[in-house]
């Protein structure tokens, strides 16, 4: 029987090689959790939360799934996003996506690919939004690029747009929502300036990123 034994040899490694640096750090953190920064990221397993920012277990909150989307009748990421406002009162939402993202890819080719294909029409929504400039980009790989980047400015507002972070920001709590990309081919991150910090603040900021993504091409 499989048992995967090499996961296991590599967790007790790892475990070990933490105690090693500080013997509390396990018994620390079964206690609470108090992360500041809630992580809404691509399933992609060449784009790891805790470990492209540096954090240890414990700092970060983190959902992913394909394509980083924030959907409105998502009740797993809603929850997700609930929680951390509401219990953990993360102070900052990183919705970070990546450049050559196979769900983006995936949603621009017009190929069959089962039940994802579902999931990736809230992808496609967001090229038919911006086909105009889209589809004067003939490099693929820039309008995929350029499309990754206008899927995180887009699920930013939806974060900003949910009850659940309205509420919070009627009721005075600080929350700043963020969206980044992260690049595959140099393991950098990089800000796509579309920070916000409160609801009336939405609008504008959402309009300058989506000029500056239309003007850059
Ligand atoms: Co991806």
């Amino acid at each position: 029987m499989k048992v995967l034994s090499q996961l296991f040899e590599n967790n007790r490694n790892w475990a070990q090689g933490i105690v090693e640096k500080d013997p509390d750090f396990f018994k620390k953190l079964s206690n609470q959790q108090t992360p500041e920064y809630l992580w809404i990221g691509c399933s992609d397993s060449r784009v790891p939360a805790n470990e492209i920012i540096g954090l240890a277990p414990g700092e970060v909150f983190v959902h992913r799934n394909i394509a980083n989307l924030v959907i409105h009748t998502d009740m797993n990421c809603l929850s997700v996003l609930q929680y951390a406002i509401d219990f953990l009162k993360v102070k900052h939402i990183i919705v970070c996506g990546h450049y050559d993202c196979g769900g983006v890819k995936g949603a621009m080719d017009n190929s069959s690919q089962g039940l994802v294909d579902n999931w990736l029409r809230h992808i496609r929504d967001i090229y038919s939004k911006y086909a105009v400039t889209l589809d004067q980009i003939s490099d693929m790989k820039r309008r995929t690029n350029k499309l990754c980047e206008l899927n995180v400015i887009e699920q930013v507002a939806n974060v900003c747009h949910t009850t659940i972070v309205q509420e919070a920001w009627k009721r005075g709590q600080e929350i700043s929502v963020h969206g980044w990309v992260y690049g595959l081919e140099n393991g950098l991150l990089r800000d796509l300036h579309v920070c916000v910090r409160a609801a009336d603040e939405l609008s504008a900021i959402y309009r300058m990123a989506v000029d500056e993504e239309l003007e850059e091409k």
